[in-house]
C-alpha cells in the first residue's frame, strides 16, 4: 500500500512542539495507517529552541518568522503551539495560507479571539482544523468514551471531570508566560487545562446550560528568575458547577481545573455516575478502570479492570504493557493524520480529535465562569 506523506510545519518549538516532532519521528510505532507526517519546517524566534530540531532526520527547515513557514508550498498542515495571546493571529494566518491546522488549546486567548478563528475556519471548509487534546486517547479515556456512547449509565446522576496540577504550590517556582494574563489570558488555569476536562463530557453532548464558578488566585506574585518578583495575575484554581442535560434530565456536571491541587501531577479524573452504571478513570492510576453495573435490588459493587496498552490505533507495544503521556500525543496525531488523509468517514477508528465547535463551547463556558465568579451568580449559557 502506498503511504501518503503529510508535510507538517510546526510553529512554536517549545514543550509541545517537541512532543509533536517526537510523535512524528516514532510513527513506525503505529500499525500502518496509510499516511504519515513528516516535519519539514519548524518556526520559533528562539534559536536555542530551534537548535533541538537539528537532531531530526530528515532535517527540517528552521525559521524564526512563521510567515516564512507559511509561504512554503510544501507545507500541507501546521501544528501551532505558541502562547495563547498569539493563537488568533497565527491560526488565522495558517488557514488563510491554505494549511490544515492542528492548533493547541484553548484555541484563542479569549472568546472574541476564538470567534475570529472560527470565522477563518468557516471561510475555509476545504481545510481540516482540529484542537489538540490527547487525554481521551488514553486507553481509560477510550473505554469511558465507548461506555458513554453505549449509554450504559441509565439516568445520569452526576459527571465530574477534573484536570489537576500541583507544582504551583511552591511559591518559589519562577514565573512563566502561563502565569501572566497578558500572555495566557484572563481564563488563567481554565484556558491552560480546561479543554482536557471538558473534551469527553462535550463529546458526549453534555454542554452546560449554566455555571456557578469559584476561581482562586492563590499566589499573586512569583520570582521572575532575575532576582525580582513579577505579578502572577492568573487564576490558579477553578471549580465550576454546571447544569447539563441528558435525555431530558438535568444533572450536575462538575469541572475543575487546578494548578494547585496538592500532590497532583497532570492528573485527569473523569467519573460518570448513573442509575444503571458508573465508570471512573484517572491518569493517576493509568492502568485502572473502575466500573459498576447496577440492577435494582442487586448488590452495589465496583469492579476494577486492569488496562494495558490497548489504544485506538494499534501499535507495536503489546497490550500487556503500559501507556503514557507521549503515547496519548502519538494517538492524537494518528487521529489527526488519519482524518486528514482519509476523511472523517474513512478513519480507521471513530474517535476524532477535538473539534473547533468543542473548543468554542469551552470558550462559552470559561467566559461564563469568569462572569459567575465576578458576580457570584449562576450564569446561563447560550448552548
Ligand atoms: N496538549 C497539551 O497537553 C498541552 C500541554 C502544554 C501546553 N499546551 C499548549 O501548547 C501551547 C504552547 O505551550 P508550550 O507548553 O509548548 O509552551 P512553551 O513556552 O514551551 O513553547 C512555546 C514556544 O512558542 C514560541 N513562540 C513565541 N512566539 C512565537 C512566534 N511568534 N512564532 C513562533 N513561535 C513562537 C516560544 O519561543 C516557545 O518556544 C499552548 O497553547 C498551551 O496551552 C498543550
Amino acid at each position: 500500500m502506498t503511504e501518503r506523506l503529510v508535510a507538517i510545519g510546526i510553529v512554536g518549538g517549545g514543550l509541545m512542539g517537541r512532543e509533536a516532532a517526537s510523535a512524528a519521528a516514532r510513527w513506525l510505532h503505529l500499525a500502518d495507517l496509510g499516511a504519515r507526517p513528516e516535519i519539514v519546517s519548524v518556526c520559533d524566534p528562539n534559536p536555542e529552541v530551534l537548535a533541538w530540531y537539528e537532531r531530526l532526520r530528515p532535517a527540517p527547515r528552521l525559521v524564526s518568522d512563521y510567515h516564512e513557514l507559511l509561504a512554503d508550498d510544501t507545507v500541507e498542515a501546521v501544528y501551532v503551539a505558541v502562547p495563547h495571546y498569539l493563537h488568533e493571529e497565527v491560526y488565522v494566518a495558517c488557514l488563510d495560507a491554505g494549511k490544515h491546522l492542528l492548533g493547541e488549546k484553548p484555541f484563542g486567548v479569549d472568546l472574541p479571539a476564538n470567534k475570529t478563528i472560527n470565522q477563518a475556519i468557516a471561510a475555509h471548509p476545504e481545510l481540516l482544523a482540529r484542537c489538540s487534546s490527547e487525554f481521551p486517547f488514553f486507553p481509560g479515556g477510550q473505554e469511558v468514551a465507548r461506555w458513554i456512547a453505549e449509554r450504559r449509565f441509565g439516568r445520569v446522576l452526576e459527571v465530574r471531570s477534573l484536570f489537576l496540577h500541583s507544582s504551583d504550590l511552591d511559591p518559589e517556582k519562577p514565573i512563566n508566560w502561563k502565569r501572566q494574563a497578558r500572555f495566557n489570558g484572563e481564563y488563567g488555569c481554565m484556558g491552560d487545562l480546561g479543554l482536557h476536562a471538558v473534551h469527553l463530557p462535550f463529546r458526549a453532548g453534555w454542554i452546560p446550560r449554566n455555571v456557578r464558578a469559584v476561581l482562586s488566585d492563590v499566589v499573586p506574585e512569583r520570582p521572575d528568575g532575575m532576582g525580582g518578583v513579577s505579578a502572577c495575575d492568573t487564576w490558579d484554581n477553578a471549580v465550576l458547577l454546571c447544569e447539563a442535560e441528558d435525555d431530558d434530565h438535568s444533572f450536575p456536571l462538575r469541572i475543575e481545573t487546578k494548578r494547585i491541587a496538592p500532590g497532583e501531577t497532570n492528573t485527569w479524573v473523569i467519573e460518570v455516575d448513573g442509575t444503571a452504571g458508573s465508570i471512573a478513570y484517572t491518569t493517576k492510576y493509568p492502568k485502572t478502570l473502575r466500573l459498576m453495573a447496577y440492577e435494582p435490588g442487586s448488590t452495589q459493587s465496583w469492579h476494577v479492570l486492569e488496562l494495558g496498552s490497548q489504544s485506538a490505533y494499534p501499535t507495536i507495544t503489546g497490550s500487556i504493557f503500559e501507556f503514557g503521556f507521549s503515547d496519548g500525543v502519538l494517538q492524537m496525531w494518528a487521529a489527526f493524520i488519519d482524518e486528514l488523509a482519509h476523511g472523517r468517514d474513512g478513519m480507521r477508528q471513530p474517535f476524532h480529535c477535538a473539534t473547533p465547535e468543542e473548543a468554542a463551547w469551552s470558550h462559552e463556558l470559561f467566559t461564563a465562569a469568569l462572569e459567575s465568579h465576578r458576580t457570584g451568580a449562576v450564569v446561563k449559557m447560550a448552548g
